[in-house]
């Protein structure tokens, strides 16, 4: 049984004074929750995190990561930098990354191996528009975008690999996939997966949703055969919301 982790992704929002104050709200409401949590923070938060959660249940992570350790890289951050502060995780090729910093299906899939050569351990985003959605062809978009992410990566790496499926017409919007449509694309994502890497590979990698789960949604959309938990926008963003989604 694969277990469900649920990820809160808050974007550009929360200097480190309001996501300290989240996580003293946020630390006793979770301390019994049986799914994993991760809370993906903007990089300026993450020491902070890391410090407040030690010896709790949560994992910190980042939400982006440049794919060489040092460098002339104005305003980037590295894998090994992220690690030595004690990050955990690291969202990679997320939809607004792709659509507004030209993140392409190359750099995801170096970002997610500089991510391994760090210890990180990688949440790799994927997911058709609306156009590609009303055109038909998203079956073949994400299962495309995974194959690129996956490239050349042994199956150690794979089975670490956490894949998040999130429509881009349903990030933001308040639009929910279909509990079964979603299952439906992470199921053909798994089975692409299977695929290269064998049945035994793919029935081990966890494959969250994402895209307006809300509190009201999650029970629902969590407890599908194949969807493995998820990763949270706008409603990671209050304590008592998320723990709602989080103890769904
Ligand atoms: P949302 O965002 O939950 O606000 O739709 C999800 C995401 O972008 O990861």
């Amino acid at each position: 049984m694969r277990k469900k982790i649920i990820a809160g992704n808050w974007k550009m929002n929360k200097t480190p004074e309001e996501a300290i104050a989240y996580m003293q709200k946020f630390i006793p409401l979770v301390k019994d929750a049986k799914n994993e949590i991760i809370i993906c923070a903007p990089y300026i938060d993450l020491a902070f995190l890391v410090e407040i959660t030690k010896k709790t249940n949560i994992k910190i992570g980042a939400q982006n990561m440049h794919f060489k350790e040092s460098g002339a890289y104005t305003g980037e951050v590295s894998g090994k930098m992220l690690k030595s502060i004690g990050v955990e995780y690291v969202i990679i090729g997320h939809s607004e990354r792709r659509q507004y910093f030209a993140e392409t299906d190359e750099t995801v899939n170096l970002k997610i191996k500089s991510a391994f050569e760090n210890d990180l351990k990688p949440i790799v985003c994927v997911g058709e528009t609306l156009e590609e959605r009303e055109k038909g062809i998203t079956k073949d978009i994400i299962t495309n975008q995974t194959e690129k992410a996956l490239e050349g990566l042994t199956h150690e790496q794979v089975k670490n690999t956490i894949i998040a499926y999130e429509p881009i017409w349903a990030i933001g919007t308040g639009k929910t996939a279909t509990a079964e449509d979603a299952n439906n694309s992470i199921k053909q994502i798994r089975e692409k997966i299977a695929n290269i890497y064998g049945k035994d590979t793919a029935e081990q990698v966890i494959i969250q949703y994402g895209g307006s789960v809300k509190p009201s949604n999650a029970k629902e959309i969590f407890t599908m055969s194949d969807i493995d938990g998820g990763l949270v926008g706008g409603a990671s963003l209050e304590p008592e919301d998320f723990n709602n989604i989080v103890n769904y």
